[in-house]
C-alpha cells in the first residue's frame, strides 16, 4: 500500500509518499520547501503570505515527491498511490486550505480517497514514520502510552490506551513553550522563530541566577509559560540602566525588542530561561508517569528538536522504570512535514469498514480546513 500526504498548516509545504512494506512505514520520498526565511522579516508567520508561498510550492514539491520516489510522471504515481492524506488543522486557516484544496483535486482527479489528519496527531505519529531509539513498527502495540507534544501551538500531555485515541492529561493554561521560546528569542533580538537560536546561544551560558520553576506546587499536570517569560524581561531590564529600560517602554511596537545587552548577559538569560523550561516539560511528564502506569513515553513536535530536552528525555525517563520505552523523534522529523502523517492514515484507514470506505472517495466534495481542531 502507497499514501501520499501534503501538509500546509504553518510556513512549510510538504509532501510526502510512503510505502507499507513488512508492517513498517517506508519512506519513497519526503520534501519540505521551508518559507521562514520569508517570513522572518516580518517577525512571525503572516498567514496570506504562507498561504501565496504553499500555492507556489505545491505543484513543484507534488512533482519532486513522485521523481524521488521513482514514479516518472502523474500517470504513473496514480497508478500506485492507495490514499491521500492532508493536514485539515490545527493551523493558519489560508494556510490550510491551499493543502487541503490541492488534496481534494488530486482525490477528484486520480478518483482516491481523501483523508483528514489532525496536526497533533501527525505530530505523536511521527515516532511510527522514523524515531529513535527505534521505530515502530504497524503490529507494536506501545499502549499505554504518554506522550509530550511541545509546539508553537500547543503543550500537551497526553495519554493513548489505543491507536487514535487520546485523553488530554495536562495542557499550557497560557503560552505554549515554543510560543515561549520565540518571545524571549525577541526580548533577545535574535529574530523569528527563535526558538532553536536562543538554544544554540544557552549552550554558553552560566548564569548566576535562576528563575522559578511554575506551578511547582500545583498537582494538575498542566503547564505556564508566560510568568516565566516576563521574569526573563524583567530580569533583562535590570541590567539596563535606568533611563534606557524606561524609554524602551515608550518605543514604538516592534517585532524585536532588541535589548541593548552584552552577549554574556543574553547567553546567560537564555540559559536560565531553558533551564526552567525544559524542567518544567520533564517535571510534569515525570509526575504523570509515576501517577500512571505507562508502557511507552513519546516525544514530538517543534520544540522535540531542543537539544537540552531531548538529552535530558533519552537519560531520565529511563530511570523512572527500566521497562519503560522512551522515544523521540530524530530531528528531521521535530518540525511540521507531510511524513508524519503516513502512519495516521493508514491506522485511520484500517479502522474505517469497507461499507463506510466509500464515502472517502467523495470526501473531496466536502472537506474542509479547520483552524482550531483539537485532539
Ligand atoms: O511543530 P512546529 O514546527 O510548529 C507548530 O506546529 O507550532 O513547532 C515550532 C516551534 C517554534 O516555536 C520554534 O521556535 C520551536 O518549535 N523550536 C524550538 C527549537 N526548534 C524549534 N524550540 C526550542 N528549541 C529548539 N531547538
Ligand atoms: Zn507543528
Amino acid at each position: 500500500m502507497l499514501i501520499l500526504t501534503i501538509e500546509t498548516s504553518c510556513d512549510e509545504t510538504s509532501i510526502a509518499i510512503g510505502e507499507i512494506k513488512n508492517q513498517r512505514i517506508e519512506l519513497l520520498s519526503h520534501v519540505v520547501s521551508s518559507q521562514i526565511k520569508l517570513h522572518a522579516r516580518w517577525g512571525g508567520v503572516v498567514p496570506t503570505l504562507a498561504a501565496r508561498e504553499h500555492q507556489k510550492n505545491l505543484p513543484l514539491v507534488f512533482e519532486s515527491a513522485c521523481q524521488k520516489a521513482g514514479f516518472k510522471s502523474s500517470k504513473m504515481a496514480q497508478a500506485k498511490i492507495d490514499l491521500i492524506g492532508v493536514t485539515q488543522g490545527p493551523g493558519l486557516i489560508p494556510a490550510l486550505w491551499t493543502g487541503v484544496n490541492f488534496a481534494k483535486q488530486l482525490s477528484r482527479d486520480w478518483q482516491k480517497p481523501l483523508i483528514p489528519v489532525n496536526h497533533l496527531e501527525a505530530h505523536i505519529y511521527s515516532a511510527w514514520t522514523k524515531s529513535l531509539p527505534q521505530q515502530f513498527s504497524l503490529t507494536d502495540n506501545p499502549f499505554p502510552l504518554l506522550a509530550l507534544l511541545v509546539s508553537g501551538g500547543h503543550t500537551l500531555l497526553i495519554k493513548m490506551k489505543k491507536h487514535l485515541q487520546y485523553e488530554i492529561l495536562g495542557e499550557t493554561l497560557d503560552d505554549a513553550v515554543g510560543e515561549a521560546f520565540d518571545k524571549v528569542a525577541r526580548i533577545l533580538g535574535l529574530g523569528y522563530p527563535g526558538g532553536a537560536a536562543l538554544s544554540r546561544l544557552a549552550r554558553k551560558g552560566e548564569p548566576d541566577f535562576s528563575f522559578s520553576l511554575p506551578l511547582q506546587k500545583n498537582p494538575a499536570l498542566n503547564f505556564s509559560f508566560s510568568g516565566l517569560k516576563t521574569a526573563v524581561l524583567y530580569k533583562a531590564l535590570s541590567f539596563l540602566p535606568k533611563s534606557n529600560s524606561k524609554s524602551i517602554f515608550n518605543q514604538k511596537p516592534k517585532p524585536d525588542l532588541n535589548l541593548p545587552l552584552t552577549r554574556k548577559q543574553k547567553q546567560d538569560l537564555a540559559k536560565a530561561f531553558e533551564d526552567v523550561a525544559v524542567e518544567s516539560l520533564l517535571s510534569q511528564t515525570k509526575k504523570a508517569l509515576a501517577r500512571h502506569s505507562f508502557k511507552t513515553a513519546l516525544l514530538g513536535g517543534g520544540v522535540s528538536a531542543n537539544h537540552l530536552l531531548r538529552k535530558r528525555w533519552s537519560e531520565e525517563l529511563f530511570l523512572i522504570s527500566s521497562r519503560l520505552k522512551v522515544n523521540w523523534p530524530p530531528f528531521e522529523l521535530t518540525g511540521d512535514n507531510a511524513a508524519m502523517l503516513i502512519p495516521v492514515v493508514y491506522f485511520k484507514w484500517q479502522k474505517i469498514s469497507q461499507e463506510k470506505r466509500k464515502v472517502f472517495f467523495q470526501n473531496w466534495q466536502t472537506l474542509e480546513a479547520k483552524a482550531d481542531l483539537s485532539l
